[in-house]
């Protein structure tokens, strides 16, 4: 049985946070700019460690971006300060900074809401040459490249805690500073916080591929396991800072195969850590405190408190990953050998912020983009592709599509059901008058319904908070979460999850849109029923919890762009 109190009280949070015509979700009406909090958080006095700075031509080198989705493509790299470097690189790291008018401002690996960045990342690695000869916890550093050591436990306790897991398995931790959204966006910025660690698991996802690795989010864990372990519960070390939300700890592993495990491969990977083990790192000595990053207390958002901890993992579950070894499968087709770099798609990536209302994509390229959103859960092979491979549960977000430009396709809505077994439990929820043809030339696997044809770019564009980029695009589209079944069926803690499948897909599409040369944008701001009429949603079955347009982007030629790290390397 799930604690009705906390179910209820995300309900209520989702409820009171839509955006409607004729209100906004409650926010603090104004920006408070002297209040505008640090996007970086230091641990001062931890040791530093500083990551290689790698140029594009340097070892590791990037494999095809179309490698990433072809299985067992890319060789798994070696274990190493420089491997890690590029995890961090092309999941977290800057990948620019701006200037315009005398204000410089950075953007990084991982897109979020309003620039705003209240995603944390940490690491949690056994010894390793050039970083330290004993197993430590790290806080990533994103504006030096750094992992700053906060603790350090010994090489028993880490191989007791890794046991389950190859040799070489390590974990990364994200966390979010609410405050840090909840400045500009008030109520909401909960929901763009959870967006925002999905995106880093995408990202996150991505960059290992590049190495030839795996990773997967341990969604078993309780957050106080997942607090223990990043010791964001250390009071002393936050004292007069920012706090600090658990969200979820992902394993990374460098590959799999039988002999990196002791007694052989499990047949399934569990999603857990124990609990005693993890709470170990607490009794060790720990470096560092943590900067403040506003001058003022934050202000308060008692309904983000509310919902965060209602919404919190409150015990650890034991939910395996199958780990059957399947060969490549019929979906997986030849990356061509001149294809982009994946590091050049993934160093280049850039939110829009204009779209001409021109460019169009070919019908091929707009199914292949929604093919590489598709989880393809290929029940005998039991074994998903990459991304989806990193989320161990039934993939629970759909897509209502608003298509504007697409050569060999009418303009008009549709739906993709990510799940191909849902397609019919859309059909009951949506409007009885759509349509529910397939498309034309339209994939057998690629669940994809023609539910009304129709110029659809100025409801686009209504809907999103009158954003033009959502009507001027190629499409753009609403993430359609199976919101009462999946928050009735696993509870209140499975709010956050729904939010980080959107923000994997919408990571994703970004990469899909720069390697069709074109752009992508995150789209928070949306009137959430008004869609939902759209669509024919009329109670809380289905809820969009996201929107996302791809287009031909309009450069803003006033911005200059400088190196991320000082140098001109990539
Ligand atoms: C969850 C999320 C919501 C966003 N919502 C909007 C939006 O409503 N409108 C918009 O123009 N950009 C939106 N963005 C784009 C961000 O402003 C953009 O990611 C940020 O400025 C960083 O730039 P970059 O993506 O180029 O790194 C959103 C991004 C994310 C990740």
């Amino acid at each position: 049985m799930h604690d009705a109190d906390s179910l209820a009280a995300v309900l209520r949070y989702h409820e009171r946070t839509k955006h409607q015509f004729h209100r906004y979700a409650r926010s603090a009406g104004k920006l408070d700019w002297v209040n505008q909090p640090n996007p970086f958080r230091r641990y001062e006095g931890a040791p530093l460690t500083e990551l290689p700075i790698l140029g594009a031509d340097e070892e590791p080198l990037s494999p095809r971006y179309g490698d990433l989705y072809r299985h067992k493509a890319v060789p798994s790299a070696p274990l190493t300060v420089r491997s890690l470097s590029r995890l961090f690189e092309y999941a977290l790291a800057l990948s620019a900074w701006k200037l315009s008018d005398g204000t410089r401002w950075a953007l990084r690996s991982n897109p979020s809401s309003g620039n705003l960045h209240p995603t944390e990342g940490y690491l949690l690695i056994g010894a390793l040459t050039g970083l330290a000869d004993a197993p430590g916890l790290y806080h990533y550093a994103p504006r030096e490249h750094c992992l700053e050591r906060r603790a350090s436990g010994s090489a028993d306790w880490f191989a007791q805690l890794m046991r389950a897991f190859p040799a070489q398995a390590f974990l990364v931790g994200l966390s979010s500073i609410h405050w840090r959204e909840a400045w500009k966006y008030g109520e909401r910025a909960f929901r763009y916080c959870q967006h925002d660690v999905g995106h880093a698991v995408g990202t996150l996802r991505i960059a290992a591929a590049t190495l030839g690795w795996s990773a997967v989010v341990m969604h078993g864990l309780a957050d106080e396991v997942i607090e223990d372990l990043l010791g964001l519960n250390r009071s002393e070390d936050f004292a007069g800072a920012e706090h600090e939300e658990p969200e979820l700890v992902m394993l990374v592993w460098p590959s799999y195969s039988a002999g990196q495990w002791r007694g052989g491969a499990p047949r399934a990977l569990p999603l857990v850590l124990d609990q005693l083990l993890a709470h170990e790192l607490a009794k060790q000595s720990w470096h560092g405190t943590a900067n403040r990053l506003s001058r003022d207390d934050p202000l308060t958002w008692t309904v983000i408190d509310e919902v965060a901890l209602a919404s919190r993992k409150p015990i650890s579950e034991r939910y395996g990953m199958d780990l059957i070894d399947a060969p490549a499968s019929a979906h997986e087709t030849a990356a061509a050998p001149d294809g982009p770099s994946a590091g050049g798609i993934i160093r280049q990536r850039r939110s829009l912020l204009a779209c001409d209302g021109r460019t169009s994509i070919t019908v091929e390229r707009f199914y292949g983009m929604l093919a590489r959103v598709m989880p393809r859960v290929e029940r005998e092979a039991n074994r998903r592709t990459m991304p989806w491979d990193a989320m161990a549960w039934e993939p629970r977000i759909h897509l209502a599509l608003f298509v504007h430009r697409v050569d060999g396709l009418e303009p008009g809505l549709y739906v993709l059901a990510r799940d191909p077994a849902k397609v019919d439990k859309l059909k009951r929820a949506m409007r009885k008058r759509f349509e529910w043809s397939t498309p034309p030339a339209c994939p057998a696997d690629l669940p994809l319904r023609v539910l009304e044809v129709g110029d659809a770019r100025k409801l686009a564009t209504q809907v999103s908070c009158y954003q033009d980029i959502a009507g001027d695009g190629v499409f753009s589209l609403g993430m359609v979460a199976e919101y009462r079944d999946a928050l009735f069926t696993h509870g209140p803690w499975f709010y956050r999850l729904l939010f980080w499948e959107a923000g994997v897909i919408g990571q994703v599409l970004y990469l899909e849109a720069e390697a069709a040369g074109i752009a992508a944008t995150g789209i928070g701001c949306f009137f959430d029923d008004p869609v939902h009429q759209v669509f024919g949603f009329d109670d809380l079955e289905f809820q969009s919890l996201y929107h996302f347009t791809v287009g031909g982007p309009v450069r803003d030629n006033r911005l200059t762009t400088l190196a991320p790290y000082g140098v001109q390397v990539r």
